[in-house]
Protein backbone atom coordinates (compact mmCIF):
# COMPACT_ATOMS: atom_id res chain seq x y z
CA UNK A 1 0.00 0.00 0.00
CA UNK A 2 1.25 3.50 -1.03
CA UNK A 3 3.75 5.27 1.97
CA UNK A 4 2.20 8.24 3.66
CA UNK A 5 5.54 10.39 3.07
CA UNK A 6 4.07 13.30 4.82
CA UNK A 7 1.11 13.61 2.54
CA UNK A 8 -1.96 12.14 4.51
CA UNK A 9 -4.78 13.26 2.09
CA UNK A 10 -7.03 10.64 0.75
CA UNK A 11 -5.10 7.68 1.86
CA UNK A 12 -5.95 4.11 2.63
CA UNK A 13 -4.68 3.41 6.01
CA UNK A 14 -3.90 -0.42 6.19
CA UNK A 15 -0.95 -1.18 7.26
CA UNK A 16 1.84 0.92 9.98
CA UNK A 17 4.45 -0.23 7.37
CA UNK A 18 3.10 2.61 5.32
CA UNK A 19 4.61 5.09 7.95
CA UNK A 20 7.73 6.30 8.41
CA UNK A 21 9.08 8.40 11.51
CA UNK A 22 7.81 11.96 9.56
CA UNK A 23 4.78 10.70 9.28
CA UNK A 24 4.55 9.95 13.14
CA UNK A 25 5.61 13.13 13.95
CA UNK A 26 3.12 14.61 12.11
CA UNK A 27 0.15 12.74 13.44
CA UNK A 28 1.39 13.19 17.20
CA UNK A 29 1.33 16.61 16.60
CA UNK A 30 -1.98 16.87 15.12
CA UNK A 31 -2.92 14.70 17.96
CA UNK A 32 -1.95 17.02 20.62
CA UNK A 33 -4.11 19.68 18.74
CA UNK A 34 -6.97 17.80 19.23
CA UNK A 35 -6.26 16.78 22.75
CA UNK A 36 -6.20 20.46 23.21
CA UNK A 37 -9.77 21.00 21.95
CA UNK A 38 -11.11 18.24 23.03
CA UNK A 39 -9.90 19.34 26.84
CA UNK A 40 -11.49 22.15 26.48
CA UNK A 41 -14.73 20.37 25.54
CA UNK A 42 -15.15 21.54 22.16
CA UNK A 43 -14.22 20.04 18.71
CA UNK A 44 -14.15 21.68 15.16
CA UNK A 45 -15.84 21.68 12.04
CA UNK A 46 -13.15 20.61 9.91
CA UNK A 47 -15.29 17.77 8.61
CA UNK A 48 -18.64 19.36 8.37
CA UNK A 49 -20.65 17.65 5.48
CA UNK A 50 -18.54 14.69 5.63
CA UNK A 51 -19.50 11.14 6.22
CA UNK A 52 -17.47 8.00 7.62
CA UNK A 53 -19.23 4.62 7.28
CA UNK A 54 -17.90 2.35 10.01
CA UNK A 55 -18.43 -1.12 8.84
CA UNK A 56 -17.56 -3.71 11.39
CA UNK A 57 -17.97 -7.46 10.90
CA UNK A 58 -16.41 -8.65 14.21
CA UNK A 59 -17.30 -7.53 17.16
CA UNK A 60 -15.93 -3.94 18.55
CA UNK A 61 -17.06 -1.81 21.20
CA UNK A 62 -14.07 0.77 21.86
CA UNK A 63 -12.25 1.15 18.17
CA UNK A 64 -16.13 1.84 16.55
CA UNK A 65 -17.03 3.91 19.11
CA UNK A 66 -13.68 6.06 19.46
CA UNK A 67 -13.82 6.42 15.44
CA UNK A 68 -17.55 7.60 15.71
CA UNK A 69 -16.60 9.99 18.49
CA UNK A 70 -13.78 11.16 17.10
CA UNK A 71 -15.61 11.98 13.99
CA UNK A 72 -18.34 14.12 15.25
CA UNK A 73 -16.19 15.85 17.57
CA UNK A 74 -15.21 16.94 13.86
CA UNK A 75 -18.62 17.81 13.02
CA UNK A 76 -19.00 14.82 10.68
CA UNK A 77 -21.86 12.57 9.88
CA UNK A 78 -22.03 8.58 10.54
CA UNK A 79 -23.28 5.38 8.84
CA UNK A 80 -22.69 2.88 11.78
CA UNK A 81 -23.02 -0.40 11.03
CA UNK A 82 -21.92 -3.47 13.04
CA UNK A 83 -23.53 -6.75 13.19
CA UNK A 84 -23.39 -7.32 9.64
CA UNK A 85 -25.27 -10.41 9.60
CA UNK A 86 -28.18 -8.32 9.89
CA UNK A 87 -27.45 -7.07 6.47
CA UNK A 88 -27.40 -8.05 3.17
CA UNK A 89 -23.80 -8.93 3.14
CA UNK A 90 -25.44 -12.02 4.74
CA UNK A 91 -27.43 -12.71 1.52
CA UNK A 92 -23.64 -13.44 0.04
CA UNK A 93 -22.28 -9.78 -1.30
CA UNK A 94 -18.92 -9.48 -1.57
CA UNK A 95 -16.81 -7.40 0.55
CA UNK A 96 -15.58 -5.27 -2.71
CA UNK A 97 -19.56 -4.47 -3.66
CA UNK A 98 -20.38 -3.27 0.05
CA UNK A 99 -17.38 -1.44 -0.16
CA UNK A 100 -18.18 0.36 -3.55
CA UNK A 101 -21.90 0.96 -1.93
CA UNK A 102 -20.85 2.45 0.87
CA UNK A 103 -17.87 4.32 -1.11
CA UNK A 104 -20.76 6.03 -2.77
CA UNK A 105 -22.86 6.73 0.88
CA UNK A 106 -19.34 8.04 2.50
CA UNK A 107 -16.19 10.05 2.36
CA UNK A 108 -14.21 7.35 3.77
CA UNK A 109 -14.65 3.66 5.53
CA UNK A 110 -13.82 2.41 8.12
CA UNK A 111 -13.56 -1.63 7.84
CA UNK A 112 -13.40 -3.93 10.94
CA UNK A 113 -13.04 -7.89 9.27
CA UNK A 114 -12.26 -11.52 10.35
CA UNK A 115 -9.65 -11.50 7.34
CA UNK A 116 -6.12 -11.46 7.24
CA UNK A 117 -5.63 -9.00 3.90
CA UNK A 118 -9.51 -7.87 4.22
CA UNK A 119 -8.82 -3.95 4.37
CA UNK A 120 -6.26 -4.50 1.52
CA UNK A 121 -8.19 -6.06 -0.43
CA UNK A 122 -11.15 -3.28 0.04
CA UNK A 123 -8.77 -0.49 -0.27
CA UNK A 124 -8.15 -1.77 -4.19
CA UNK A 125 -11.87 -1.60 -4.94
CA UNK A 126 -12.88 1.63 -2.93
CA UNK A 127 -13.51 4.79 -4.31
CA UNK A 128 -12.88 6.09 -0.85
CA UNK A 129 -10.13 6.11 1.72
CA UNK A 130 -10.20 2.49 3.43
CA UNK A 131 -8.90 2.50 7.32
CA UNK A 132 -8.15 -0.72 8.35
CA UNK A 133 -9.57 -1.14 12.31
CA UNK A 134 -8.46 -4.83 12.50
CA UNK A 135 -8.35 -7.52 10.08
CA UNK A 136 -8.40 -10.61 11.37
CA UNK A 137 -5.12 -11.93 13.24
CA UNK A 138 -3.46 -9.17 10.45
CA UNK A 139 -2.91 -5.45 11.65
CA UNK A 140 -4.64 -3.06 13.56
CA UNK A 141 -2.46 0.20 12.51
CA UNK A 142 -4.53 2.88 14.67
CA UNK A 143 -4.29 1.40 17.46
CA UNK A 144 -0.71 1.20 17.29
CA UNK A 145 -0.61 4.72 16.51
CA UNK A 146 -2.48 5.66 19.55
CA UNK A 147 -0.72 3.19 21.63
CA UNK A 148 2.62 5.00 20.27
CA UNK A 149 0.98 8.05 21.35
CA UNK A 150 0.68 7.15 24.58
CA UNK A 151 4.66 5.67 24.75
CA UNK A 152 6.27 8.72 23.17
CA UNK A 153 4.12 10.94 26.16
CA UNK A 154 6.38 9.04 28.76
CA UNK A 155 9.07 8.41 26.48
CA UNK A 156 9.29 11.28 24.21
CA UNK A 157 12.64 10.04 22.37
CA UNK A 158 11.59 6.75 22.49
CA UNK A 159 15.09 6.03 22.66
CA UNK A 160 16.91 3.48 24.94
CA UNK A 161 13.85 1.86 26.41
CA UNK A 162 12.35 -1.95 26.46
CA UNK A 163 8.95 -2.42 25.25
CA UNK A 164 8.14 -6.04 26.38
CA UNK A 165 4.68 -7.40 24.76
CA UNK A 166 2.96 -10.27 26.47
CA UNK A 167 0.05 -12.52 25.91
CA UNK A 168 -1.19 -13.64 22.50
CA UNK A 169 1.73 -13.06 20.38
CA UNK A 170 0.15 -15.30 17.48
CA UNK A 171 -3.16 -13.99 16.61
CA UNK A 172 -2.71 -10.18 18.48
CA UNK A 173 -2.85 -7.92 15.56
CA UNK A 174 -2.17 -4.94 17.68
CA UNK A 175 1.32 -7.05 18.80
CA UNK A 176 2.07 -7.32 15.01
CA UNK A 177 1.57 -3.50 14.19
CA UNK A 178 3.38 -2.17 17.03
CA UNK A 179 6.62 -4.98 16.58
CA UNK A 180 6.66 -3.74 12.78
CA UNK A 181 6.30 0.33 13.91
CA UNK A 182 9.16 0.09 16.81
CA UNK A 183 11.64 -0.86 14.61
CA UNK A 184 11.92 2.80 13.19
CA UNK A 185 13.44 3.48 16.82
CA UNK A 186 16.72 1.46 16.73
CA UNK A 187 17.84 1.78 20.25
CA UNK A 188 14.24 0.30 21.71
CA UNK A 189 14.46 -3.33 22.44
CA UNK A 190 11.52 -5.45 22.28
CA UNK A 191 11.05 -8.70 24.24
CA UNK A 192 8.31 -10.76 23.61
CA UNK A 193 6.77 -13.10 26.07
CA UNK A 194 4.31 -15.54 25.58
CA UNK A 195 3.73 -19.65 25.76
CA UNK A 196 5.07 -22.18 22.98
CA UNK A 197 2.06 -22.41 21.12
CA UNK A 198 1.54 -18.29 21.21
CA UNK A 199 4.61 -17.31 19.48
CA UNK A 200 5.40 -14.23 17.17
CA UNK A 201 4.68 -15.26 13.95
CA UNK A 202 7.84 -15.80 11.56
CA UNK A 203 7.03 -13.31 9.15
CA UNK A 204 7.28 -10.71 11.82
CA UNK A 205 10.30 -11.85 12.91
CA UNK A 206 11.84 -12.16 9.42
CA UNK A 207 10.44 -8.21 9.74
CA UNK A 208 12.60 -7.60 12.43
CA UNK A 209 15.29 -9.17 11.60
CA UNK A 210 15.57 -7.11 8.25
CA UNK A 211 15.33 -3.98 10.25
CA UNK A 212 18.34 -4.68 12.32
CA UNK A 213 16.03 -4.85 15.49
CA UNK A 214 17.28 -6.43 18.80
CA UNK A 215 14.70 -8.51 20.36
CA UNK A 216 14.02 -11.68 22.34
CA UNK A 217 11.60 -14.33 22.66
CA UNK A 218 10.94 -15.59 26.25
CA UNK A 219 8.46 -17.75 27.85
CA UNK A 220 8.97 -16.04 31.47
CA UNK A 221 6.78 -12.90 32.69
CA UNK A 222 8.62 -12.52 35.25
CA UNK A 223 12.47 -12.60 33.51
CA UNK A 224 11.02 -9.74 31.19
CA UNK A 225 8.77 -8.11 33.49
CA UNK A 226 11.92 -6.71 35.53
CA UNK A 227 13.27 -5.24 33.07
CA UNK A 228 10.21 -3.22 31.29
CA UNK A 229 9.50 0.45 30.51
CA UNK A 230 6.68 -0.51 28.64
CA UNK A 231 4.79 -3.63 29.34
CA UNK A 232 2.20 -4.47 26.73
CA UNK A 233 -0.02 -7.25 28.12
CA UNK A 234 -2.86 -8.68 25.78
CA UNK A 235 -5.89 -10.89 25.67
CA UNK A 236 -5.70 -14.57 24.48
CA UNK A 237 -8.01 -14.04 21.16
CA UNK A 238 -10.15 -17.30 21.41
CA UNK A 239 -12.22 -16.21 18.50
CA UNK A 240 -8.78 -17.41 16.24
CA UNK A 241 -8.62 -20.50 18.06
CA UNK A 242 -10.21 -23.87 15.61
CA UNK A 243 -10.31 -25.90 18.51
CA UNK A 244 -11.47 -24.32 21.74
CA UNK A 245 -9.58 -27.23 24.09
CA UNK A 246 -6.05 -25.22 22.91
CA UNK A 247 -7.72 -22.13 24.17
CA UNK A 248 -8.65 -23.49 27.68
CA UNK A 249 -4.93 -24.30 28.06
CA UNK A 250 -3.14 -21.31 27.18
CA UNK A 251 -6.08 -18.50 28.04
CA UNK A 252 -4.74 -18.06 31.56
CA UNK A 253 -0.47 -18.51 31.29
CA UNK A 254 0.00 -14.77 32.71
CA UNK A 255 -2.04 -13.45 35.19
CA UNK A 256 -0.39 -9.96 36.20
CA UNK A 257 -1.50 -9.11 39.64
CA UNK A 258 0.05 -6.54 42.15
CA UNK A 259 2.31 -8.97 43.85
CA UNK A 260 4.45 -9.34 40.15
CA UNK A 261 3.70 -5.52 39.93
CA UNK A 262 6.13 -5.12 42.16
CA UNK A 263 8.98 -6.48 40.28
CA UNK A 264 8.43 -3.76 37.69
CA UNK A 265 10.24 -0.21 37.56
CA UNK A 266 8.54 2.48 39.02
CA UNK A 267 8.59 4.62 35.88
CA UNK A 268 7.52 1.72 34.04
CA UNK A 269 3.92 2.25 31.91
CA UNK A 270 1.45 -0.88 31.92
CA UNK A 271 -1.04 -0.85 28.65
CA UNK A 272 -3.48 -2.84 27.23
CA UNK A 273 -5.67 -3.09 24.13
CA UNK A 274 -8.72 -3.98 25.93
CA UNK A 275 -10.96 -6.07 26.63
CA UNK A 276 -9.02 -7.44 29.18
CA UNK A 277 -10.36 -10.58 30.65
CA UNK A 278 -7.93 -12.03 33.33
CA UNK A 279 -4.47 -11.20 32.13
CA UNK A 280 -4.29 -7.89 34.37
CA UNK A 281 -5.92 -8.03 38.29
CA UNK A 282 -8.32 -5.52 38.58
CA UNK A 283 -6.63 -4.79 41.82
CA UNK A 284 -3.93 -3.46 39.73
CA UNK A 285 -5.91 -0.61 37.74
CA UNK A 286 -5.40 1.72 40.58
CA UNK A 287 -1.20 1.29 40.00
CA UNK A 288 -0.13 4.88 38.84
CA UNK A 289 1.54 2.68 36.14
CA UNK A 290 -1.52 1.63 35.34
CA UNK A 291 -2.06 3.61 31.83
CA UNK A 292 -5.18 1.20 29.86
CA UNK A 293 -8.12 2.35 31.06
CA UNK A 294 -7.66 6.17 30.79
CA UNK A 295 -4.51 7.56 29.01
CA UNK A 296 -4.34 5.00 26.45
CA UNK A 297 -8.17 5.01 25.75
CA UNK A 298 -8.49 8.38 25.40
CA UNK A 299 -5.28 8.66 23.13
CA UNK A 300 -7.63 6.66 20.79
CA UNK A 301 -9.93 9.64 20.13
CA UNK A 302 -7.13 12.53 19.80
CA UNK A 303 -5.22 10.12 17.26
CA UNK A 304 -8.36 8.98 15.18
CA UNK A 305 -9.35 13.09 14.94
CA UNK A 306 -6.11 13.67 13.90
CA UNK A 307 -6.22 10.49 11.25
CA UNK A 308 -9.99 11.71 10.31
CA UNK A 309 -8.41 15.33 9.66
CA UNK A 310 -5.34 14.77 7.92
CA UNK A 311 -6.69 12.31 5.26
CA UNK A 312 -9.97 14.01 4.40
CA UNK A 313 -9.81 18.24 5.22
C1 LIG B 1 -7.99 -5.21 20.06
C2 LIG B 1 -8.37 -5.80 18.74
O1 LIG B 1 -9.53 -5.70 18.32
O2 LIG B 1 -7.49 -6.36 18.10
N1 LIG B 1 -9.01 -4.44 20.62
C3 LIG B 1 -9.13 -3.15 20.27
O3 LIG B 1 -9.26 -2.78 19.15
N2 LIG B 1 -9.01 -2.27 21.27
C4 LIG B 1 -7.45 -6.19 21.01
C5 LIG B 1 -8.27 -7.39 21.33
O4 LIG B 1 -9.39 -7.56 20.86
O5 LIG B 1 -7.76 -8.21 22.09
Amino acid sequence: MEKIQGNFKNKHIVSIEQFDRRDLEILTNEADRMKELVKRGKGNSHLKHKIMTALFYEPSSRTFGSFVSAMQRLSGGIIPIQGVQFSSVSKGETLEDTVRVFGCFSDIIVLRHPEKGAAEKAARVSYVPVINAGDGPGEHPTQTLLDFYTIKNHFPETENIIVVMAGDLLYGRTIHSLAKLLTHFKTVKQIFVSPEKLRLPQYIKEYLKKAGVVFEEVEDLNYALKKADVLYMTRVQKERFDDINEYHLVKDAYILDDKLMRLAKQKMILMHPLPRINEISPGVDKDSRAVYLKEQMCNGIYIRMALLELILS
